[in-house]
């Protein structure tokens, strides 16, 4: 037994991963709704009045040179500490986003019924699926019409390779939409059109052995339909499985409507019971269980700024086991010093807080007065331990990148060093060249901007960015290759990273398969090692 067991096993951290439109930030709110974090009256305008509130703190955060983007939130809701870590989408995707994944003990996935599986969350889905943590499901918007169900599971599980277990089942979509089934309980529990805002609407429930109180609810039509498609499920889906859902091997299925406030809480609810408390850590020799007295911790976020003005960076720690209390020494392994992290905060629904303590699962934001890199551990007491590293994600788009003034190559190779030690860009060089000519790799073009606008503002170098057509990267796994003998294809390029790993880039992912068949033995990956 640990000091903290009771607090650390009432965490639940994890993180919401969807495409952008598909109502994570409305399922984001109403989470907190139900967790009190963001009050009632506040909200009852529905979500852009919420939204309101979030962004405008968002700016004075800003001006304060402190952005909260892919942070955290936390939150109580019966009995349990939830930190929900952000993901951010649209155009402020980059390797951030993979990297607070690497932060979080399991994932829900939110997808809009009438979209079904698109493109970001197939690719923040493949980080999960690498790390094999629990995804849960949320199907969205069924108030509007939506794709056949049997379709959108099986959609799931070819596209993404996940078992699917609906844990509710939808009673038609849209106009017709009259509810959710609960496989468990065998009742349906009915629809209705909540005010926005309001925590849950007027629900019904009516038992589906018996006809008569279930055609009262739904109408006999979708009663009628509802037997055959329960028949049908019980049939053809799988079996619930805890430890497969807890491996990542399942995925529990919820259908709902954020906007509307309609399955929400049924879904947080089944939700936390299913989900996994903070799970166990590995380091470079052993396992750390997050239960264990010590403090540690590994920082997967830098938050450098834009601002000229204040040259400060916040690192975000996910806490791996112990306590934290801000009036400890902690150990910064790879800068091998005892220090005392400065500003520690917690960021909350509505405010940023000082920190007093904090246990492991969650996740902390210090001021870095430059001192730490992205896959650092720290800890205490003393002791050496290291985390594994965080893995480097697939850049998607490629430049090459010049600085305009020859005379300004020392400040040039130096800004793009930094801000690439930050994390905030990859840089590659030609294969078997020097520093001469510079390929920059990101996740998000807007990558791109911030490095322009950095290397201006901060070193005062101008560049000009020649846009590349490689979008397929894969590092070599194997040691010892000759890396010219590899039989390409005519729109491969040899490169090397930082680390003078070799790697590969390729316009189109047909020719990746092809330079597979054509070289035997070869392994890439889509992940840079440490
Ligand atoms: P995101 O964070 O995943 O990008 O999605 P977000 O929650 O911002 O939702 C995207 C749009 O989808 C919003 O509409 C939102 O109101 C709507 N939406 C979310 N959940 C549901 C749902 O369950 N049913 C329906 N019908 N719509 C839903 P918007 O018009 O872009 O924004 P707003 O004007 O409502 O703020």
């Amino acid at each position: 037994m640990g000091q903290y067991d009771k607090e650390i096993n009432r965490r639940r951290t994890f993180a919401i991963i969807s495409h952008p439109d598909a109502g994570k930030t409305t399922l984001t709110e109403k989470f907190l709704l139900y967790g009190g974090a963001i009050n009632l009256a506040g909200s009852v305008k529905g979500k852009a009045t919420a939204r309101h509130a979030v962004s405008d703190w968002m700016e004075i955060e800003k001006e304060r040179g402190i952005s909260v983007t892919s942070s955290v939130l936390q939150f109580e809701y019966d009995g349990f500490c939830i930190n929900i870590l952000d993901t951010p989408g649209h155009q402020d995707f980059s390797e951030d986003t993979y990297r607070t994944l690497m932060a979080a003990d399991s994932a829900v996935m939110v997808i809009d019924a009438s979209k079904g599986v698109e493109a970001q969350t197939r690719k923040l889905f493949k980080v999960c699926g690498m790390r094999g943590i629990p995804i849960f499901t949320f199907i969205n918007k069924m108030d509007r019409d939506a794709n056949d169900t049997f379709e959108l599971l099986d959609e799931i599980e070819k596209e993404l390779g996940i078992a699917t277990c609906p844990i509710n089942w939808p009673i038609g979509s849209g106009k017709g939409f009259k509810g959710v089934y609960d496989r468990d309980r065998h009742c349906v529990i009915t629809y209705s059109d909540t005010e926005k805002g309001t925590k849950e609407g007027e629900t019904l429930e009516a038992s589906v052995e018996k006809p008569d109180e279930l055609k009262a609810a739904i109408g006999e039509d979708a009663a009628s339909v509802l037997m055959d498609e329960i028949e049908l499920l019980d049939g053809a889906s799988a079996e619930f499985d805890l430890e497969k859902v807890q491996s990542g091997k399942l995925t529990p299925v919820f259908f709902g409507s954020a906007l509307t406030n309609f399955g929400v809480e049924f879904f947080l609810q089944h939700f936390l019971k299913l989900t996994t408390t903070p799970l166990p850590r590995k380091t470079d020799n052993t396992v750390i269980s997050p239960t264990e007295n010590d403090f540690s911790a590994f920082v997967f976020k830098i938050q450098a700024n834009m601002n000229k003005a204040h040259r400060d960076r916040v690192a975000f720690m996910r806490i791996c086991s112990g306590k934290y209390d801000a009036s400890m020494e902690v150990k910064h392994v790879q800068g091998n010093r005892v220090m005392r992290l400065s500003q520690p905060q917690q960021i909350m629904a509505d405010e940023r807080k000082i920190l007093t303590e904090a246990y492991a699962g969650d996740i902390i934001g210090v001021f870095d007065p430059g001192v730490f890199s992205i896959g650092d551990t720290l800890c205490m007491p003393k002791e050496n331990i290291l985390y594994e590293g965080i893995p480097t994600f697939a850049p998607e788009h490629f430049a090459r990148v010049r600085q305009i003034d020859t005379m300004k190559r020392k400040q040039f190779v130096k800004g793009v060093q930094q801000i690439a030690q930050e994390g905030a860009i990859q840089i590659f060089q030609e294969f078997n060249s020097g520093m001469e000519e510079i390929i920059v790799g990101v996740v998000g073009v807007l990558q791109f901007d911030v490095l322009k606008y950095r290397l201006e503002n901060e070193y005062n170098v101008e560049i000009r960015l020649e846009p590349l057509p490689y979008e397929h990267i894969r590092w070599i796994e194997n040691k010892d290759i000759d890396v010219m003998k590899i039989t390409g294809t005519s729109d491969m390029k040899r490169i090397v990273d930082m680390k003078g790993n070799p790697l590969l880039l390729f316009v189109n992912s047909w020719s990746v398969g092809m330079v597979l068949d054509r070289n035997e033995g070869l392994v890439l990956s889509e992940f840079g090692r440490e």
